[in-house]
């Protein structure tokens, strides 16, 4: 088997790799010069579908509808959009080995690539149950979801078990977002995690309170307080049920399991620096070794507005990073210089009817303004977080665009505030003003 060699590799072929690859044309590729190894089969798309539209009763998105970059309004790259553009996409391919001094990638196959620049976005892996050691963790029709392939098993199980009862473990992203498709699909719904209330990293208990009301109402049952400890699986090695810690037991067809994400840096342990579970980068997303870039969930960079090193694991990060990246690598080229990341923090998510974006850090006293009662009739609320006299972070459901662009103004600017009755009286219309 003959070696390759790329001017460019891009490890890893999700969101970050297809917006990096469009960055690349635009500031000028040659065909030949550029890879994308993935050990996906398909060309990148935008991921955030597969929790989404993807899961659909009617009307399912499915591929080619949602390859990056639609996600952010761009141009669909569709797969012939690489061969125009002489990129190549080296699919269902995973890389086992990186030699990072020789430059070197190994694949499962036993080929080797080789680079002159590396551009590692490898993202993120589930955290399995199995890793925490919970007894018949690996039965059938327990399933995580990270990439395409999941969602079809998932697709799959839901046709299979027709209006059946679902169990779902995690109240975070994954949990909630699925929670919510798999009741739309009509199955009988219940919600497990430890936490006193859901989506704990960013909501705060009267953010949570809207929504475990507004899914209650939808007929999800929600158990919070205790964990997954076990299943049982009936003679087809099916999942049954689901122990809890509390003693009780669920009946379930399926389990969807969301317990969180770890970023995929193992092939680099050792070769490159890390830090807060990342691979550490500057401004511009280069690593501790010369010609290695890391963008998307995996980098752990600076992030300017709060003096502070981060990682992120959500999409609008994913794109901007590999865009900062590429601009990097171009600009070293050319021996100019670009301006540095200066990121501001921005979560979304969707489900039932329901949207809601948040922007900045949820740091300090969080003051929640509107009707967070699961009843109203707008579903408008929202909260700011205060700290050290400043507003430091946004949230609203059901914004309009106007108003979800107030509010990402609010958290880039940090208005001073003097007291957090304003806030609470004007609610969405002070982020209007500012
Ligand atoms: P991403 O995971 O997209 O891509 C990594 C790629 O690398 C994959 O193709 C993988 O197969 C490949 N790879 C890894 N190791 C490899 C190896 N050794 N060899 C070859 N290939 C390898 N965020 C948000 O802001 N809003 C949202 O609504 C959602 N929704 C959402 C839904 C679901 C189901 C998930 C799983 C995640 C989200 N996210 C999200 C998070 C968002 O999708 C995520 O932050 C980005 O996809 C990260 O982009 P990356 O390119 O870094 O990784
Ligand atoms: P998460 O970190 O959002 O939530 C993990 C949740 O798991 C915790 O809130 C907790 O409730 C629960 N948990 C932890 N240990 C548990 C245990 N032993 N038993 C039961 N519950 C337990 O992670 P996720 O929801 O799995 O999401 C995975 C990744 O996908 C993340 O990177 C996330 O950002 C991304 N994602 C993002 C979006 C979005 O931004 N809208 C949507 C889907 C997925």
């Amino acid at each position: 088997m003959a070696d390759e060699t790329f001017k460019y590799v891009i490890l890893g072929g999700g969101v970050a790799a297809g917006y990096a690859a469009r960055e690349f044309v635009k500031q000028g590729l040659n065909p030949g010069e550029l890879a994308i190894i993935s050990k996906e089969a398909v060309a990148p798309y935008e991921r955030p579908a597969l929790s989404k539209a993807y899961l659909f009763p009617e009307s399912p998105a499915r591929l080619p509808g949602f390859h990056v970059c639609v996600g952010s309004g761009g141009e669909r790259l569709l797969p012939d959009w690489y061969k125009e553009k002489g990129i190549e996409l080296i699919l269902s391919t995973e890389i086992v080995e990186a030699d990072l001094p020789a430059k070197r990638l190994r694949s499962a196959h036993g080929k080797i690539y080789n680079y002159q620049t590396l551009i590692i976005a490898t993202g993120s892996t589930v955290i399995k149950l199995s890793d925490f050691g919970v007894q018949g963790a690996d039965a059938k029709n327990i399933f995580y979801l990270r990439e395409i392939d999941d969602a079809d098993q998932l697709v799959e199980a839901i046709k299979a078990k027709e209006n059946g009862k679902v169990v779902v473990v995690g109240g975070g992203y994954i949990g909630l977002e699925l929670g919510a498709a798999l009741r739309i699909n009509n199955f009988d719904v219940s919600m497990v995690y430890p936490e006193p209330w859901c989506m704990p990293r960013l909501f705060t208990p009267e953010i949570a309170a809207f929504y475990e009301g507004y899914y209650a109402q939808k007929g999800i049952t929600i158990i919070k307080g205790t964990v997954a400890v076990g299943f049982t699986v009936d003679t087809n090695g099916e999942v049954k049920e689901v122990k809890l810690k509390d003693g009780r037991v669920l009946e379930a067809d399926i389990v969807v399991v969301g317990v969180g994400a770890r970023p995929l840096t193992n092939l680099f342990k050792g070769q490159i620096v890390e830090e807060k579970g990342g691979i550490k980068t500057d401004e511009f997303f280069k690593t501790s070794v010369p010609d290695v870039y890391a963008v998307g969930d995996v980098a752990t960079f600076p992030l300017k507005l709060y003096n502070e090193l981060r990682r992120v694991e959500h999409v609008d990060h994913s794109r901007k990073s590999a865009e900062q990246a590429v601009k990097a690598i171009k600009a070293s080229e050319e021996g100019k210089a670009i301006e540095e990341y200066d990121y501001l923090p921005y979560f979304y998510s969707r489900s039932f009817d329901l949207s809601w974006q948040f922007y900045g850090d949820n740091v300090g006293d969080a003051v929640l303004f509107g009707d967070n009662s699961p009843d109203s009739a707008t579903h408008k609320f929202g909260s700011y977080w205060i700290k050290d006299g400043k507003v430091v972070g946004a949230f609203l459901e059901s914004g309009s665009p106007e108003e979800n662009k107030a509010i990402a103004k609010v958290a880039r600017i940090q208005p001073s505030v003097e007291n957090s009755d304003l806030l609470l009286k004007e609610g969405i219309s002070f982020a209007s003003k500012v």
